[in-house]
């Protein structure tokens, strides 16, 4: 690994106030966490049929690619999150964990699911996730303030898309800022979506999307649509030629970009210096660096900025004006923007 810049270490990027604007529930929720939740539902059923997660997703491994990552939820993290006990207690851990880790704004993202087997609706499970951040967010001891992006999976019938739209407006007052386009980038056809986006625009939330993730997803046809829904953000931006990286430009929408994830899921060629953080980072766009599934990635925020000094030569001050250069595109409003401007204007490197 390439040398650090004088000073830049893990005690610096932990104390460094950091926002996440990247970050999927289900993904964020540590191995850790998902073994206390097999622990605690095997005492309570002897006959669960799950492996241990620490069996199933073992300590160490992050190499799951584009083939092996979707399955991992569909096959095993929803089936053993499947209960209104582990959604709360799960939520609760990615809270105190990215704020343990330094993150003093967070926008959490997640695809509203219905458990019939519980009677959970889609908007229950909406509820209760707003319920925890805004307790979370209550707590006078907490220096992170947390907010709810609700994700349209790729595999989504225009139905269900207009459904995620509904619960959005529904909680736009009580904490959902945005929605999210996200799920396996081979799948799906975007084009069923316009006019689900279309009312999140008209709306006034705000919009990012996962742009370009894999070959598959970056034709000129998908990527002209994405951007005609006036994206706020988007997410990864890897297969993007000039014509779409001027339009982005041209049209300022912040990127989120995710170094570990594009690393260790061999969605970029070469590895962190080949990053394609090292030419947004010269752009004039808000970026932000984000973790995407830092259950899965294990590499949390901190160690993200470690990464980006190491392989960008970053030193104290740029990586805290990189955190800074995420607050204008940052989807809570003016409010949250000024406390933000104020924790880097008070923050000694
Ligand atoms: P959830 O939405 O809170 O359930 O978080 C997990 C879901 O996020 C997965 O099932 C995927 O649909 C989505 N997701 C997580 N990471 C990625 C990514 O890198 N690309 C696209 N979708 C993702
Ligand atoms: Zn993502």
């Amino acid at each position: 690994m390439a040398a650090s810049p004088a000073g830049v270490d893990s005690d610096f990027t932990r104390r460094l106030p950091k926002i996440e604007l990247h970050a999927h529930l289900t993904g964020s929720i540590s191995r850790a966490c998902l073994h206390d939740i097999w622990q605690q539902k095997s005492a309570r059923d002897p006959a669960l049929d799950l492996e241990d997660p620490l069996v199933a997703i073992p300590h160490g491994k992050v190499d799951y690619d584009i083939k092996t990552f979707f399955p991992l939820f569909s096959s095993y993290i929803y089936k053993l999150c499947n209960d209104m006990t582990s959604i709360e207690y799960s939520t609760k851990a990615v809270l105190e964990e990215f704020q343990a880790d330094g993150v003093v704004y967070l926008e959490l993202r997640t695809t509203p699911r219905a458990i019939p087997e519980q009677n959970i609706t889609k908007d229950d499970y909406v509820w209760t996730i707003l319920d925890i951040i805004n307790a979370h967010n209550e707590d006078p001891n907490n220096t992170m303030r947390a907010h709810l992006i609700l994700s349209i999976d790729r595999r989504n019938t225009a139905t269900e898309a207009n459904e995620v739209v509904d619960l959005a407006l529904k909680h736009a007052l009580v904490g959902v800022v945005g929605v999210d386009l996200c799920g396996n980038p081979a799948q799906g056809d975007v084009l069923l979506f316009a006019d689900a986006f279309a009312r999140v625009k008209a709306s006034g939330l705000r919009i990012t999307l996962h742009f370009a993730e894999t070959e598959a997803s970056a034709s000129d046809e998908e990527l002209s649509t994405l951007l005609s829904w006036q994206p706020d953000r988007l997410g990864h931006v890897i297969h993007v030629k000039n014509e779409f990286q001027e339009a982005i430009k041209k049209q300022n929408i912040g990127v989120e970009l995710c170094l570990s994830c594009n690393v260790h899921a061999k969605m970029i060629t070469g590895s962190y210096s080949d990053h394609h953080f090292g030419v947004w980072r010269h752009s004039s766009v808000p970026v932000a660096l984000c973790t995407d599934d830092v259950g899965v990635f294990c590499s949390p925020l901190s160690q993200e900025f470690l990464l980006a000094a190491e392989h960008f030569g970053l030193g104290k001050k740029q990586l805290k004006e990189l955190c800074e250069r995420a607050i204008p595109s940052i989807f809570s409003g003016e409010e949250e923007q000024a406390r933000l401007r104020e924790v880097y204007s008070t923050f000694e490197c």
